[in-house]
């Protein structure tokens, strides 16, 4: 995608569609154009205004109003999108707006827009709108076709140019904000991309494979380990849950290094099971194609390394990947078994479904033993959450009430939302076991806790937070700028995580 900052002057702006944006004083209110949407109103005498008082548009988010101002503009198509209510105008009001018209574009013979959705709010300053913007289109246009031949493939065709309207003052500062936005929502993609490749493509083998290719490409140290060196650092968590599988288990390592001098820096662990069919404790085969997604977490956390690399902030981050496969086969572990993890407690297993805290476990314990603090794991980890926060929330379990609300607020600033969930130590009861020194699940009550519950056991005296991403992960309808399949959540707020904690440690 080519993307430009423009200062022409609106009316000579050439290009297939200009989106402006309108809002609503409030609810049954009257609409209110912002600052480019009332120049091309002037521009049009009045034509926009004429459409909201006549009830055609109300502003609203998700609408769209399309105008073809023939030879009033240069602009071949004028695309109004509505922003809703004004006091509640934020960067995820902008990046939602923005998608929804780059959506509606792609198909219709666009290849050239301008985004000028300029609200100016009190909550939302111009270079946070301009990045707001470019996601929102970058997100909202993105497509894994790669499987479909060409007749069914609308790349290419659709949308190439993006230009943002800005005035010399800010030109600079919109330039930033242009770099920023384009890295973030790329990584996104690459969590997506990597979701949604099928589970006999992206094996684990695959995926240490891709993980390392974009190492080279930013200039990340990668280290893959093999089964062989998995066993030498008796790792039983992710050695006992890949047992069953014809492809072997890895260990992906990622360091970046952005402040060499100081101390050993954070950790972010990503669950990486390339595909869950449950074990022994076979899962129902509806929906078990939606555990190719069961990488999610791994995926979250390739992308953010690769955000992390491009926008160089001064601190050092090494990334934890384990996985495997979770499948059936007469070498498949057992319910019943006992494994013994890298720090050396042991688990007694109940439900081989249970298997990501397993592999987890193993890469907590070496994060811990390596003294980096603070560690960050997202996982798909718990139908649990899926049933308590759905598809709109992340779950967050935090030992640390600082890092709990810096994770939110960097949620915030990426337009995914965090709700924080309890670890009192009451939940232990639920995993005590007889015959080893912890019970892998603690039944239905409170499962996505009790999941938590058990990685605390590994993370020594580190500052930790667990992200339940099971729900947010992988999407079976779309929303305004994500489609069905991988969303790519945690990316964007692993990435300005990393960013604060750079600046205030
Ligand atoms: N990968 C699943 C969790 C999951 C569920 C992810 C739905 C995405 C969508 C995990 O490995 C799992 O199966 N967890 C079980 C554990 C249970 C058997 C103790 C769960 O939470 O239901
Ligand atoms: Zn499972
Ligand atoms: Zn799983």
């Amino acid at each position: 995608m080519d993307v430009q900052i423009t200062t022409q002057a609106i009316r000579n702006l050439s290009c297939d569609a200009l989106i402006v944006a309108a809002a609503r004083k409030g609810v049954g209110q009257e609409v209110l154009l912002a600052k480019t949407a009332t120049t091309v109103d002037g521009l049009l005498g009045g034509l926009i205004h004429e459409r909201c008082t006549d009830g055609e548009f109300k502003g609203n988010p998700g609408e769209i109003l399309i105008i073809h101002p023939m030879e009033r503009l240069a602009a071949t198509r004028i695309i109004v999108v509505g922003l809703g209510d004004l006091q509640k105008i934020d960067s995820q009001t902008v990046r939602r707006a923005s998608a929804t018209a780059a959506r509606h574009l792609q198909n219709t013979g666009a290849h050239q827009i301008v985004l000028a959705i300029d609200v100016h709010s009190d909550r939302l300053g111009a270079a946070q709108e301009i990045q707001a913007q470019l996601e929102g289109a970058l997100l909202g246009l993105y497509t894994f076709r790669i499987y479909q031949q060409a007749e069914n493939n609308s790349n290419g065709k659709g949308i190439s140019h993006i230009k943002l309207l800005a005035e010399e003052a800010n030109k600079v500062e919109f330039e930033q904000a242009i770099h920023k936005a384009r890295i973030l929502a790329g990584a996104t993609n690459l969590a997506r991309d990597l979701i949604n490749e099928p589970p006999n493509v992206l094996t684990p083998s695959e995926l240490a494979n891709r993980a390392s290719t974009m190492a080279k490409e930013v200039g990340l140290e990668c280290e893959v380990w093999n089964k062989a060196k998995i066993a030498e650092l008796s790792m039983g968590g992710l050695l006992g849950v890949s047992q069953g599988s014809a492809e072997p288990p890895q260990f992906i390592i990622l360091r970046y290094h952005g402040a060499p001098d100081s101390g050993k820096g954070m950790a972010l662990v990503g669950k990486g099971i390339t595909f869950d069919t449950g074990g022994i404790s076979i899962k129902p085969a509806e929906h078990m194609d939606a555990m190719k997604g069961d990488m999610g977490g791994a995926a979250a956390v390739i992308g953010a390394m690769q955000a992390i690399a491009k926008l160089q902030p001064p601190i050092n981050v090494t990334a934890l990947i384990p996985t495997c496969e979770n499948m059936v086969s007469g070498t498949a572990y057992h319910p019943g078994d006992i494994l013994r993890i890298m720090n050396g407690k042991t688990i007694e297993i109940v439900n081989t479904d249970a298997e990501g805290r397993l592999i987890l476990a193993d890469a907590l314990s070496y994060a811990a033993r390596e003294g980096l603090s603070p560690i960050i794991d997202v996982a798909t980890l718990t139908g649990g959450i899926v049933i308590a926060l759905g598809s709109t929330m992340v779950g967050l379990f935090c030992n640390d009430e600082c890092l709990t609300s810096e994770i939110i607020a960097a949620g915030r600033l990426a337009g995914e939302k965090y709700w924080p969930m309890p670890l009192d130590d009451e939940y232990n009861e639920q995993i005590k076991s007889d015959i080893a020194d912890i019970k892998q699940t603690g039944g239905r009550a409170a499962s996505s806790v009790t999941a938590a519950k058990i990685l605390e056991h590994f993370i020594g005296d580190a500052k930790w937070a667990h992200l339940d991403i099971a729900g947010t992960s992988y999407l079976d309808s779309k929303k305004p700028y994500q489609e069905k399949g991988g969303a790519g959540v945690g990316v964007r707020t692993l990435a300005e995580l990393v960013l604060q904690l750079a600046h205030n440690p």
